[in-house]
């Protein structure tokens, strides 16, 4: 009796080729953005302990009190999959003593992240995110550049059709001061009890409520943007400035609130216009209070995290990629023993010299491996026999002209 078939848990994204061609490119695409700026490589664990989420991203988000993916490991410890990256990049850079060398820090990483969210189009229990972390210095000019960075990914992937939203949270005196007005206007509002407590963990949670009854509450609640101190007008203004210089258009939308509460400042989310309800390609900002949050020096970061799943989407939608296929540089064919161990030698040759190089296998009929070449999407084929190996040339076929051409073995790399 055949054995029954095991499916992938619910709601997680994979990738399988062809469509895993278009996912290395939008990822690449996103990471060399971070790259040439001078970013380095951060690879850390997609499990941490429990208590720096709670702390670090906060619990009056959804993400943490809803959506992780959290399990006693075997010594008792409480562990959670990652939902997000800044909070364990924040820990790696206090453990490791990374604020004490020269700063920023600046730190890209990508991987799989877990929320346990109600999966649909766009939105997986495992995704992937690029990310990028600049810690230690709290200067406008990081936030444009952090801005810059997540843009030229989008746009390195070739994509048109999304929008830059950005606000800012100010420092903690223009909070505090918002934050007495929004207490005192919400409790004017009749909510139930869940959402009054969510409100007095934070306040600004509200604005984000898909409840049309609540929406339409919260339209004439005060906007931080409003309180802004002059220090947090300032760094603001000239955020703006520099995202001007760079032509990088934007939408002040002083009713964004991210899902994370760690933000402080100028925070920013690029929105996709084809993507329907997850239309979130990427999202970041500054986090004042997250470092010494978790035990460090009190200095500030900012960074963002770009959905590579949904920025694949978003490629799609615009019709950037259309099925992407793999293409290697030679297909070869042995015909015989000997054929076979000459094509593995000039393989492997070929190779190392950079080519990518496939064989046939299985001593298929010439009929059956010319048609696994031709579905290969091989540029060059070339068939390996007993006239071929005496002579020591072959001939290099091209699959797009179908035209061949004598070549000597040891030059096919000049060939190609
Ligand atoms: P986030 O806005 O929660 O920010 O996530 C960043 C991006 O990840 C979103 O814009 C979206 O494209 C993608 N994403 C989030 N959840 C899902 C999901 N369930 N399925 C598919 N894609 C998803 C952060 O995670 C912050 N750590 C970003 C950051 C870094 N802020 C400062 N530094």
């Amino acid at each position: 009796m055949a054995r029954q078939k095991i499916q992938a848990p619910k709601g997680v994204s994979e990738y399988l080729p062809p469509r895993s061609v278009a996912f290395e490119f939008v990822r690449n695409s996103l990471i060399d953005a971070a790259r040439v700026a001078g970013y380095q490589l951060i690879e850390l664990p997609v499990f941490e302990d429990t208590e720096l989420f709670t702390r670090g991203v906060g619990e009056s988000t959804d993400v943490v009190s809803k959506e992780m993916y959290t399990f006693e490991d075997r010594g008792g410890r409480s562990i959670t999959l990652r939902p997000e990256g800044t909070a364990g990049v924040m820990r790696a850079v206090i453990e490791h003593g990374l604020d004490r060398g020269q700063l920023p820090a600046k730190l890209w990483y990508s991987g799989a992240f877990f929320r346990a969210e109600r999966p649909q189009a766009g939105r997986y229990r495992q995704f992937y995110q690029v990310g990028v972390e600049a810690i230690g210095l709290n200067d406008p000019a990081i936030d444009a550049e952090i801005i810059a960075i997540a843009d030229a990914g989008f746009k390195k992937i070739g994509l048109k059709k999304y929008r830059l939203d950005i606000t800012s949270l100010g420092d903690a005196q223009s909070r505090a001061a918002h934050r007495v007005d929004l207490l005192q206007f919400i409790a004017t509002l009749n909510l139930d009890e869940a959402t009054s407590l969510r409100a007095a963990l934070n306040p600004l949670r509200l604005f984000d409520d898909k409840r049309p009854e609540v929406r339409s509450a919260m339209e004439k609640a005060p906007l931080l943007l409003d309180y802004l101190n002059q220090a947090s007008k300032e760094h603001f203004a000239q955020v703006r400035k520099f995202l001007d210089l760079l032509d990088i258009s934007y939408t002040i939308n002083p009713r964004m609130v991210r899902g994370l509460d760690y933000y402080t400042g100028t925070t920013f989310e690029f929105v996709h216009e084809l993507l329907g309800a997850q239309s979130g390609i990427g999202g970041g900002g500054r986090y004042d209070g997250l470092m010494e949050e978790l035990g460090g020096q009190a200095l500030s970061g900012i960074g963002f995290g770009l959905g590579v799943d949904r920025a694949l989407l978003a490629a799609e939608a615009e019709g950037i990629i259309t099925g992407e296929n793999f293409v290697s540089d030679l297909y070869i064919i042995p015909l015989g023993e000997l054929a076979k161990e000459k094509a593995l030698l000039i393989a492997s040759g070929l190779r190392n010299a950079g080519k990518v190089v496939e064989l046939a296998f299985g001593d298929r009929a010439l009929k059956g491996a010319m048609k696994s070449a031709d579905k290969s999407g091989a540029r060059y084929v070339v068939v390996l026999g007993d006239e071929e190996l005496s002579s020591e040339s072959v001939e290099l076929k091209n699959m797009n002209t179908g035209v061949s051409a004598s070549v000597r073995i040891d030059s096919l790399i000049d060939a190609l």
